[in-house]
């Protein structure tokens, strides 16, 4: 008996398991009802007293060893299943990761980019960190002229000879760019992010993105700046779609013009969005002023063109109907997630 326990003990130690069910079986080998130990401890029954002593604490040590070996092997079982990745079932579905969706105003810039790729704008870009003759003096911004004050332009850096560094507040500074370094004829359109000195409310806020369009020729006149807008209006909103051009101010163009759409949500019956009027305002635009072309290096008596610009998140809000303005800066992802069928 006492060699079959120390034989015991020593086999414990070789013993592996590769599943919990071969650990199970273990169990009960040595500890079950009719395990090897109650098999044991009945046979101890009928030693000797004087032999008592000595096998009894080899049985128990043989009961501690099992008890140890089967925990051991527990636990590197349960340890390697972690670890490892199961691939008991290559044809299962593989779990959808949740995706991310583009954000409302990169739709609404890339849509207005592709809509006027079709007829050969390319895209131009510039600092938004710019200078007073970027943003201002080439475009003919009289030295008084109330955008350049405090309260709309955020200024960067005060420079002795005028030429301040600003934040932009408008994009077309890269009209300017565009007309410094390329010969007529130019088409491009300049999307980008632009800073005003605003109260941050619904309608309003400090930064803001505008795409700004530039095509400059030999007689181009404010009947190619109508059909062009036109032909956009038609595709941005959809192909009843009309619109109006009223007399306004630039100092960058003359004549110069703000142009509405007609409501696409009324029809241009008169509703919340447009006001009752049927009519929304989306871009001011017009005719290149020659001193802007000849700040520029271009000479008007040559060539002429046209320009426009309008706000990215008015056309979004007009768009998918937002009504803050705010929540395009917000990435709430509530918000942004109900864009993610529009990529
Ligand atoms: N830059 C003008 C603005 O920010 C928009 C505009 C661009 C108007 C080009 C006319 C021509 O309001």
């Amino acid at each position: 008996m006492k060699q079959r326990i120390k034989q015991s003990i020593e086999n414990l130690k070789q013993l592996s398991a590769e599943t919990l069910e071969d650990i199970e079986q273990l169990r009960i080998q040595y500890l079950g009802k009719k395990g090897v130990m109650n098999e044991l401890f009945a046979q101890f029954k009928s030693v000797p007293n004087e032999e008592k002593k000595e096998m009894g604490s080899l049985l128990n040590e043989l009961k501690t060893a099992v008890q140890t070996k089967i925990e051991a092997l527990r636990e590197a079982v349960e340890n390697k299943s972690e670890s490892k990745i199961s691939v008991d079932d290559l044809t299962k579905p593989a779990c959808l990761e949740q995706l991310g969706s583009r954000h409302p105003i990169s739709l609404v810039r890339n849509e207005i980019i592709s809509i006027f790729s079709k007829i050969g704008y390319t895209v131009e870009e510039g600092p938004e960190i710019e200078d007073d003759w970027h943003v201002f003096s080439a475009l003919n911004f009289p030295p008084e002229h109330p955008a350049r004050d405090m309260q709309d332009t955020f200024f960067i850096e005060n420079r002795e000879d005028g030429n301040h560094a600003v934040l932009r507040t408008h994009t077309s500074s890269v009209q300017v760019r565009t007309m410094e370094k390329q010969k007529p004829p130019i088409r491009i359109i300049a999307p980008g992010r632009v800073f005003r000195n605003e109260a941050i409310s619904a309608r309003a806020h400090c930064i803001f993105h505008q795409i700004e369009g530039l095509y400059i020729d030999k007689n181009v006149s404010f009947s190619d700046l109508k059909q062009s807008l036109l032909y956009f209006a038609k595709e941005m909103f959809g192909a009843n779609t009309q619109i109006r051009l009223r007399p306004s101010y630039f100092p960058f163009t003359e004549p110069s013009a703000e142009m509405d759409v007609s409501c696409n949500l009324c029809g241009g019956k008169g509703c919340n969005v447009c006001k009752g009027t049927g009519w929304l305002e989306i871009m001011g635009c017009g005719m290149v002023d020659p001193n802007v072309l000849k700040a520029s290096g271009i000479d008007p008596d040559v060539y002429s063109g046209f320009a426009f610009g309008m706000g990215v998140e008015r056309i979004a809000m007009l768009k998918y109907g937002v009504n803050d303005l705010r929540m395009y800066f917000e990435n709430d992802v509530r918000f942004l997630g109900q864009f993610r069928n529009s990529i």
